[in-house]
C-alpha cells in the first residue's frame, strides 16, 4: 500500500520512486558497482544497540547545537547533492528555503542546478562544496564566487578523484535533461561546461574524468585555504590517519563519509569508523558524519559514538520529489521528532547528555 502522507523516510522513498524519471531515480538512488557499501551504510546501524538511562527528567528536550560557530536547531545538515532540479523545478533553492525554515545547515554542491547566489539568498548560512577542477583558474574563480555570494564554509570533497562507477547510470547514459545547467559554472562564464552525452557511458563519469583533477593531494588544501578566509571542511574521510592530516592542514571540520556508497564499493560503513576517528582527532576539529541516516535513532547512535552532527543525503531528494520545499521540511521534521523521542526514551534531555555509554556494538 502506498501511503498518502508519509510517516517516515522510507515511505518518502517509495513515493519519490513513483514520481521520478527512471534516469533521475537511478542517479539518486544508486551506489557504485555491487552497492555493497550503499547497503552496508544502513545495515551497520543495526549492529549497534542502545543502553537507555531511566528516570531522568526529559520533559523538555533541547536539540540545538553549534557547528563552525553557526547555531542549528538540531545536529543536522543537508549533504551536498548535485542536480536537485531533477526532483523539483525549484531544486536547491527549495532545499535551502526548507533548511532556513527548519534552522538546520545546508551544503551546496559545485554541481548544483541552482546557483550559489540564489541559494545564499534562500539560506544565508549555506556552505559551498568544492570539486577541484583541472583548470585551477576555474577552481579559484569558483571558490571566490562562493565566498562573494556569502558561503559560510568551504567543504572540499576528497573521495572523488574519479567518479565511482554506478552501473545504472552507465546503462542509462546519464545526462542532464534540456534546460538544466551547471548553474555555478555557468554563472562564472569562465567556460561552457556541460555534462556531455557519451555513447555507452554516464555523462557525469565522463565529466569527472575530463574536468576534475585526479592529482589533488594534501598540499592543494593549503592552496585552497589561502584563497578565501573561510573555514575549511574536508569531506570523505574514512581513516584516522587521514583525519589527523586534515587537522594538520587546519580543517575546522571533517565529514566522515563514503559518499553514500557511490565511490569505492566495499569501503567500510561510516558508522563503523566514527569512534576511532573521534579518538584520533579529539576536539582539534569538529567531526561530522553521513551515510545511511534514515531514523532519529541513527542520529542518536552517531552522536553517542562521538560525531557532533550528521548530514542527510537521499531522503532530502525524496522529500523534494514528493512535495518540493514542503516535502523537505517534512523530512527534516520527521527526523527531528524521531531524534527528540529517541533522546527522551534514552534519558537525554540535551545533546550533551548523549555519551558513549549509551551505545555498544554487537559482536
Ligand atoms: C551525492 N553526494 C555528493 N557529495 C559531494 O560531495 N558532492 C556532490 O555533488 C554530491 N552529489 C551527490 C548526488 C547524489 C544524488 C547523492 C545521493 C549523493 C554524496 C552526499 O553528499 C552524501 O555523502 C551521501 O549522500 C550521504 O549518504 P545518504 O544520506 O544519501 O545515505
Ligand atoms: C555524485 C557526485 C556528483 O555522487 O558527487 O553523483
Amino acid at each position: 500500500m502506498i501511503p498518502s502522507t508519509p510517516i517516515n523516510l522510507f515511505e518518502y522513498e517509495t513515493l519519490a520512486q513513483n514520481r521520478l524519471s527512471q534516469m533521475a531515480w537511478d542517479y539518486y538512488a544508486s551506489g557504485a558497482w555491487d552497492e555493497v557499501t550503499l547497503n552496508d551504510n544502513r545495515a551497520a546501524f543495526n549492529r549497534y544497540r542502545l543502553h537507555p538511562r531511566m528516570l531522568v527528567d526529559v520533559s523538555q528536550r533541547d536539540l540545538s547545537t553549534t557547528i563552525l560557530g553557526q547555531s542549528l536547531s538540531a545536529p543536522v545538515l543537508i549533504a551536498p547533492m548535485a542536480f536537485q532540479c531533477l526532483a523539483d523545478p525549484a531544486g536547491e533553492v527549495a532545499t535551502a528555503k526548507a533548511t532556513a525554515h527548519s534552522g538546520i545547515g545546508m551544503v551546496l554542491s559545485t554541481l548544483s542546478t541552482k546557483s550559489m547566489s540564489e541559494v545564499a539568498i534562500a539560506n544565508p548560512q549555506t556552505w559551498f562544496q568544492l570539486y577541484i577542477h583541472r583548470d585551477r583558474n576555474l577552481t579559484r574563480a569558483l571558490v571566490e564566487y562562493a565566498y562573494k555570494c556569502g558561503a559560510k564554509a568551504l567543504c572540499v570533497t576528497v573521495d572523488a578523484p574519479f567518479l565511482g562507477r554506478r552501473e545504472r547510470d552507465t546503462r542509462n547514459q546519464f545526462v542532464l535533461p534540456q534546460g538544466m545547467e551547471l548553474a555555478n559554472l555557468c554563472n562564472l562564464q569562465a567556460k561552457d561546461l556541460d555534462i556531455p552525452h557519451r555513447q555507452g557511458e554516464s555523462g557525469l563519469f565522463a565529466y569527472f574524468a575530463e574536468q576534475l583533477d585526479p592529482g589533488v593531494t594534501w598540499t592543494d588544501l593549503a592552496w585552497l585555504r589561502s584563497l578565501v578566509p573561510l573555514p575549511l571542511v574536508v569531506k570523505g574521510i574514512l581513516r584516522p590517519d587521514d583525519a589527523i592530516r586534515a587537522v594538520e592542514v587546519g580543517a575546522e571540520a571533517i565529514i566522515i563519509s563514503n559518499h553514500g556508497g557511490r565511490q569505492l564499493d566495499g569501503a567500510i560503513a561510516t558508522i563503523d569508523v566514527v569512534s576511532q576517528i573521534v579518538a584520533a582527532v579529539g576536539d582539534r576539529t569538529e567531526v561530522l558524519m553521513d551515510g545511511g541516516i534514515r531514523r532519529g535513532t541513527d542520529i542518536l547512535k552517531a552522536l553517542a559514538l562521538g560525531a557532533k552532527a550528521v548530514l542527510i543525503g537521499r531522503p532530502v531528494l525524496w522529500g523534494l520529489a514528493v512535495a518540493g520545499e514542503t516535502g523537505v521540511q517534512h523530512v527534516i521534521e520527521i527526523l527531528r521528532d524521531e531524534l527528540s523521542l529517541a533522546m527522551a526514551l534514552s534519558g537525554c534531555a540535551k545533546l550533551q547528555d548523549i555519551d558513549s555509554s549509551l551505545v555498544s556494538r554487537k559482536s
